[in-house]
């Protein structure tokens, strides 16, 4: 038993302290065990509502674990839906961009058209179909759908066990009244991962590798020579979800010359947060630094399965681990921010969507050489720091998921 009473680990007896198994990292049978026990049944992030504001907007989402793909459209009576995006003729894929405004979804194989309501309301020389054809019972097959702060989840099972605001919890309700439509522009960044989705996940659920893995970033914007490995955080587990509330900026960070400049036209010093415009936010929401840790930078707020957000109190970061298969990832990111205002804004803005990449490129180099490493299956198991909490929490709570 580890000696140093302080350690955060030892808040959560029921995660243990030994090492974790590593086999989840490169068994495709446990792998196909996650999808069926876990991403099939659990509330999995599709997108934002500003996607699907207004009625007929809709955007589409792969969720290639389950070989599917979801529309969410906003029907022109209001009501927010989600469904499988195929046509019930012959099942050809129904709508093929992204997102986007319409009246309805017509169907390019022989022209079967849906409503924004998912109904059939056109089906080709109609009069002619045989037995058995029923206009009424081939709308759109439906999926769950529910929105949480500024965000959309759908849920794959048909009869889902927990609605999505039973399923968030504690965690939920403290989180949900953070400024979200403060920071309604963003930038996307798509990247395609060689490497299963808990070893791109695990590698945003923890700060212990910021000064090996980020010295060339933002390493030294967390680290002192009395922090090596930036200031204690405060952790909580919270049910299958989790927060580290992140401490600390060095008051001796040299930011470099493109970021000082940014920092100078923003009115900004070094520890008042960062270049990007925005509102300073006091009083974030009840569950936004909850420990109240006294110099507090940000919040890592991890939702189960596979969705990370980040809040700080000028901008929020989203990111989404979609499993494609054992080892290959889908990662979404989006920065948030307000709306630029001034030229120097929109430099800022810039400045930081490129500082964000440039960090996010570190880890997923690193991401690709460890499962490529793992392959080998000579690791069998990993001894997980103090730091690393929310990965054997996430680690713990997977297994036990897949033992039910
Ligand atoms: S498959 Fe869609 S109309 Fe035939
Ligand atoms: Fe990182």
């Amino acid at each position: 038993m580890p000696g140093n009473a302080k350690l955060l680990t030892l808040q959560y007896p029921e995660l243990g302290t030994g090492p974790v198994s590593a086999e989840p990292y490169y068994d495709p049978e446990i792998f196909d065990q996650e999808v069926e026990k876990v991403f099939r049944k659990s509330w999995i992030f599709a997108g934002e509502l500003q996607e699907v504001a207004n009625p007929g907007q809709f955007f589409v989402r792969k969720f290639p674990f389950a070989k599917t793909s979801v529309l969410v459209v906003r029907g022109q009576d209001g009501e927010l839906r989600a469904f499988h995006n195929v046509c019930t003729h012959r099942g050809n894929k129904l709508e093929w961009k992204e997102g986007g405004k319409c009246k309805g979804f017509a169907c390019n194989f022989h022209g079967w058209t849906f409503d924004t309501q998912g109904e059939l309301i056109r089906a080709t020389a109609e009069e002619d179909y045989l037995d058995g054809f029923d206009k009424s019972k081939l709308g759109l097959p439906p999926v769950h759908v529910s929105t949480w702060g500024n965000f959309v989840f759908i849920n794959l099972d048909e009869h889902p066990a927990q609605t999505l605001r039973e399923f968030l919890g504690e965690w939920g309700e403290g989180t949900e009244a953070f400024p979200w439509a403060n920071f309604p522009c963003y930038t996307r960044y798509t990247a395609e991962v060689n490497a299963n989705w808990k070893i791109v996940m695990d590698a945003f659920l923890e700060t212990f590798h910021f000064g090996h893995l980020h010295k060339r970033t933002v390493a030294s914007a967390f680290t002192t020579a009395e922090h090596p490995l930036g200031k204690m955080h405060a952790a909580q587990c919270l049910g299958v979800h989790g927060r580290l509330s992140t401490p600390g900026i060095n008051p001796d960070f040299m930011p470099t010359p493109v970021m000082a400049e940014a920092l100078n036209l923003a009115g900004r010093e070094v520890g008042e947060g960062d270049a990007a415009a925005g509102p300073r936010v006091g009083d974030l929401a009840a569950g936004v630094n909850p420990s109240n840790v006294e110099d507090w930078v940000t919040d890592m707020n991890m939702v189960f399965p596979n969705l990370m957000i980040q809040v700080f109190d000028n901008l929020y970061l989203s990111y989404s681990f979609m499993p494609v298969s054992f080892e290959k990832t889908v990662l979404e990111l989006r920065y948030h921010h307000a709306a630029p205002k001034t030229a120097h804004d929109a430099f800022g803005v810039e400045v930081q969507a490129c500082d964000f990449r440039d960090i996010f490129l570190e880890d997923l180099g690193t991401n690709e050489k460890t499962q490529e490493a793992l392959n080998a299956r000579v690791i069998k198991e990993f001894h997980l720091h103090d730091w690393e909490l929310m990965v054997r929490h996430w680690h713990i709570t997977l297994g036990r998921m897949l033992a039910e």
